[in-house]
C-alpha cells in the first residue's frame, strides 16, 4: 500500500508515494524523477547513492522512503542552485579529471560537499577518510582528492573576498 511522504528535496517541498519497503534511493529515482543519484550495490558498500539528509551524508539505499518524512534532502540535481553555473565541486572535478565514467561522481561529490560544509579546510588524510566509503573504479582517486582540495581552497578564498 502506498503512503505519501512529505520531504524537502533541493529546497522544494515534495510528496512521494512510497511502499513501506521502498528505499529512499528508489523513491528519489522512480517517484521523484531524480536519477542523478546512482544505484550501485544497493547494500551500502559502494557510496554511489550518497545524498545529504538533514545535513549529513547518507547512503540512500540504506534509508527507507518512509524514514524521510519531514527531512531536508539534498541531491546532485540541487547542487548548483545557489550558483549561476555548476557548483565549484563540479567545476573542479571537470578541471582535474576527477570523473571518468561518472557513475560514482554524484555520490562522491555529495559526500565531498558534506565534508566541506563541516570542515572547510580538510587535510588530504581527512578527505581520503571521508571518501573511504565511495568506490571509484576509474580514476585512482588522486584526481578526486586534488579536485576536492582545490574546491576547498576556492571556497575559502571566495569567503574572504
Ligand atoms: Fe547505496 Fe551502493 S548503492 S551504497
Ligand atoms: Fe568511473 Fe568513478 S569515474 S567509477
Amino acid at each position: 500500500m502506498n503512503r505519501l511522504v512529505s520531504m524537502t528535496i533541493n529546497g522544494e517541498v515534495r510528496e512521494l508515494a512510497v511502499t513501506p519497503n521502498l528505499t529512499l534511493l528508489d523513491a528519489l529515482r522512480s517517484e521523484g524523477g531524480l536519477t542523478g543519484t546512482k544505484k550501485g550495490c544497493d547494500v551500502g558498500d559502494c557510496g554511489a547513492c550518497t545524498i545529504v539528509m538533514d545535513g549529513k551524508p547518507v547512503n540512500a539505499c540504506l534509508v527507507l522512503g518512509i524514514e524521510a518524512e519531514g527531512a531536508n534532502i539534498e541531491t546532485i540535481e540541487g547542487l548548483q542552485l545557489a550558483y549561476d553555473r555548476p557548483h565549484p565541486l563540479q567545476q573542479k572535478f571537470m578541471e582535474f579529471g576527477g570523473s571518468q565514467c561518472d557513475f560514482c561522481t554524484p555520490g562522491i561529490i555529495m559526500m565531498s560537499k558534506a565534508l566541506l560544509d563541516e570542515n572547510p579546510d580538510p587535510s588530504e588524510e581527512e578527505i581520503r577518510f571521508a571518501l573511504a566509503g565511495n568506490i571509484c573504479r576509474c580514476t585512482g582517486y588522486t584526481k578526486i582528492i586534488d579536485a576536492v582540495r582545490a574546491t576547498a581552497e576556492e571556497l575559502r578564498k571566495a569567503k574572504t573576498l
